[in-house]
């Protein structure tokens, strides 16, 4: 395969750069939410504005010991309300970040602060969680890893930020459609520049040998990864920051949905003097997302094999005794839905689509507001068996806990925090709801989140 730097889809000329903001110094405590203007774009184009917590985009990574106490102050200098959701995190409820269920959206000038405890190391991330599909699609999110007691056996530990932007090629500045009817009901905002921690020409010089461990994050807004490596060796450990057993060699492409984190051992196998690669091959098409010129050899042979990470505490579910629910997605282009209900009431799909609203939860456009999916007591075991019945690919992220992907013979398979559902596809999923509060379930398709994908589990 022929890999190009594809990933830059623009023409057009370059516009003048905007002029650039001031801000206070962020304190050591302080995540500040605000724009800033980032070399996001080749030459001849200008820097883009984003918004990012730092300000930067990624936002400034947040790494600590499994079972510490994190404490942030969110100070919000956008001009519009916004919260943090720690994604991936099992955590308290009331610091969950969503705002107008979890707390109240913090104004722009003012402050909130996060106070919380992380139980399970791995690789999670950060985001805005209050009109997401624009806040994170300009660049609100950064990197929350969590580190196991015992340092592992590897040369360098790197985390690689994917994400995709909408570009308007005439100004170089991101395309201002953001909550658009066509994305809110087709595959959602899909952009024309791809990144890696916030480059579209990543390059990490490596040595042969090296043993790297990459943590890869995708904060795309809708683009499913479809990741590939060249002259590397990998293995998945974690997916959405939980181990495997068994560490699982990278043979066919990984699929990466949005939200979705995969960690990964790599062996640098390339010469010296050679480049190897991350791309994303989709539909034909390769795009770069890093490349790492191998610089010299580390050693002369390579390293024994990879050991799996140690294990986090997380509860099995029993399936034999579990409550089921079921889920239909419905709605969106070419699915066909001809009404359903919203807020109780039965609409017409003319209706809804005056609310800006084209899915639906078994036969309901999903709010945060409105009834729960269920009701759940604390500890109870929960089998969610999810119908994908539209044309298009959702990820199914679930706050507060991590649930099991039972496979096709009903057995309990990887741990993870959202799940990819292609066209058609059925997925069951199974988890013991052990953390009490009320709980998101949503696309993270984030367009696809505000036109109806989202519900919520109470668990008492
Ligand atoms: Cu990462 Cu409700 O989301
Ligand atoms: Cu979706």
């Amino acid at each position: 395969m022929n890999v190009t730097r594809r990933n830059i889809l623009l023409g057009g000329a370059a516009c003048a750069a905007l002029p650039g903001l001031a801000f206070a110094q962020a304190g050591a405590e302080e995540l500040w939410a605000a724009a800033f203007d980032h070399q996001l774009l080749p030459d001849p184009y200008g820097p883009t504005t984003l918004w990012g917590y730092g300000p930067a985009s990624p936002g400034t990574e947040i790494r600590v010991a499994q079972g510490a106490r994190v404490r942030r102050t969110l100070v919000n200098g956008l001009d519009q309300p916004t919260s943090i959701h720690w994604h991936g995190i099992r955590i308290d409820n009331a610091m969950d970040g969503v705002a107008g269920l979890t707390q109240g959206a913090v104004a722009p000038g003012e402050r909130f602060d996060y106070d919380f405890t992380v139980p399970d190391a791995g690789t999670f991330w950060y985001h805005a969680h209050d009109r997401s599909f624009e806040q994170v699609g300009r660049g609100l999110y950064g990197a929350l890893i969590v580190e196991e007691p015992e340092p592992l056996d590897i040369d360098r530990d790197e985390v690689l930020v994917l994400d995709d932007w909408l570009i308007d090629p005439d100004s170089g500045q991101l395309a201002a459609s953001f909550g658009n009817m066509h994305d809110l009901s087709h595959a959602g905002q899909v952009g024309n520049l791809v990144t890696a921690n916030g480059a579209h020409d990543l390059a990490m010089p490596v040595k042969r040998h090296e043993r790297l461990r990459l943590r890869l994050i995708n904060a795309a807004n809708a683009r499913v990864f479809q990741l590939q490596m060249s002259g590397l060796d990998s293995w998945i450990v974690a997916l959405d920051g939980m181990p495997l057993p068994t560490p699982r060699p990278l043979s066919e492409a990984l699929l990466l949905a949005p939200a979705q984190r995969a960690d990964l051992i790599v062996d640098v196998t390339a010469e010296a003097g050679e480049t190897a690669g991350l791309v994303s091959v989709e539909r034909g098409e390769g795009f770069a997302l890093a490349s790492f010129p191998v610089t010299s050899e580390a050693s002369a042979t390579r390293r024994g094999a990879v050991a799996p990470l140690p294990p986090n505490t997380v509860a099995r579910p029993d399936l034999a005794a579990a409550t089921v629910l079921d889920l239909r997605m419905e709605g969106g282009a070419m699915g066909g839905l001809r009404g359903a209900r919203l807020d109780g009431e039965m609409q017409s799909m003319n209706a809804l689509v005056a609310e800006n609203k084209f899915w639906a939860f078994n036969g309901a456009i999903g709010t945060m507001e409105g009834p729960p999916l269920a009701e759940l007591s604390r500890g109870e075991t929960v089998r969610l068996k999810i119908v994908n019945d539209t044309a298009f690919p959702h990820a199914m992220h679930l706050h507060g806990m991590h649930f099991r992907e039972v496979t096709k013979d009903g057995q309990l398979g990887d741990l993870r925090d959202t799940t990819l559902l292609l066209r058609g596809e059925t997925r069951e999923v199974a988890f013991v709801a052990d953390n009490p509060g009320d709980w998101l379930l949503h696309c993270h398709m984030l367009s696809h989140a505000v036109a109806g994908m989202t519900t919520r589990l109470r668990v008492g």
